[in-house]
């Protein structure tokens, strides 16, 4: 599929790849482009170090969806880092035994390592869901874009769903095993059950939100992981690893755009010449391998002689990313 076509039908488009090729200037443009062409579009940094802001040319307050000026149809938003862990009162630090109102039992020390049961990778967990949030609640977006964090960081947050849905699925069958446990213990000692176990409604609401982001991230008719890469031999190798993980997580990907090609030009310096034959070489390997292996559709991007930021370079270059 076409990069006019998902970005005129999916709900949401996820731009990745290694750090600095070119995501944040791709997925600014693309936003631009699906704007200008009427749907109502927001585009999101889940990169902890943002550059959204700075790319469209608008100061962006963290955590705060800010109409683009001049552009119609056009949101952005940080995902603030600094998660406030208080929004998420009763999902960290859950405490079963407490919950249950059995902590007053006299031999309750002994399973005080249960206490202190976090979910894996907290930080990522609670931007990972405010992204949930944003995407599984009622809102009025045609589009949402991602511009996500280098390779890495965005695979750990893929793969989250799916670690965050296995250690919620053992806390709620720990909690249906200690609950039988201790209704038996509850008659004899007569514990009391002080508190109401609010945790675990938590937990079951945002395991039905992940199961849902799951479902809309897998979905090919809703989401497209646009992939985002240089003509050099390391960024092929790393671009097949993250097509090998996207094809794991059932993440839907057709995309791949090559970026910062220098273009055939007769007032190249020498030192342009090189860098241009260096590319060209690696290109007939890109396209022997993610054509004839993969069957991806490439876009090839020149290098353009100016920083590409802000609204008129950024349009410049949805000519390109976008021309038929
Ligand atoms: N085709 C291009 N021609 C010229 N400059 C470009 C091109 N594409 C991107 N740039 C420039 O390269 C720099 C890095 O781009 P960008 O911030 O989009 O990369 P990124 O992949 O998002 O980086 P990070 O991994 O740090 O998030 C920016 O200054 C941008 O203007
Ligand atoms: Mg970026």
């Amino acid at each position: 599929m076409m990069l006019s076509e998902i970005l005129l039908n999916m709900k949401m488009v996820l731009f990745g790849g290694k750090g600095g090729v070119g995501k944040t200037t791709c997925a600014s443009s693309s936003a631009i482009w699906a704007a200008e062409h009427g749907r109502n579009t927001l585009i999101i940094s889940t990169d902890p170090a943002h550059s959204l802001g700075d790319s469209l040319g608008v100061s962006l307050p963290p955590g705060i969806p800010t109409p683009i000026p001049e552009i119609t149809n056009l949101t952005a938003l940080e995902i603030n880092p600094q998660v406030d862990i208080v929004d998420f009162e009763g999902f960290t630090n859950i405490n079963p035994i407490e919950d249950m109102g059995f902590s007053n039992l006299p031999f309750m020390e002994n399973l005080a390592d249960l206490s202190s049961l976090n979910p894996p990778g907290i930080d990522e967990t609670l931007a990972l869901l405010k992204v949930l949030e944003f995407i599984e609640t009622e809102h009025d977006y045609d589009l949402i874009i991602f511009d996500t964090a280098p390779t890495g960081h965005t695979l750990r947050f893929l793969s989250l769903p799916q670690t965050l849905s296995g250690w919620i699925g053992k806390l709620l069958k720990m909690k249906m095993k200690l609950g039988n446990m201790f209704g038996a213990i509850k008659s004899i000692f007569g514990g009391e059950s002080k508190k109401e176990d609010k945790s675990f409604e938590i937990l079951e609401r945002l395991n039905e939100a992940i199961q849902r982001a799951k479902e809309d991230l897998t979905d090919p008719l809703k989401t497209s992981f646009v992939v985002v890469m240089i003509a050099e031999e390391m960024a092929l190798l790393e671009t097949e690893r993250l097509i090998i993980e996207l094809e794991n997580y059932h993440i839907p990907n057709s995309n791949i755009i090559i970026n910062q090609l220098y273009e055939d030009n007769m007032e190249l310096c020498e030192f342009c010449k090189s860098r241009r034959r260096m590319q060209q070489k690696n290109l007939i390997n890109i396209k022997e391998h993610f054509i004839k292996k993969w069957n991806k559709l490439l876009i090839e991007i020149p290098l353009f002689p100016d920083e590409i930021r802000e609204y008129i370079p950024l349009h410049r270059l949805s000519n390109y990313l976008l021309k038929e």
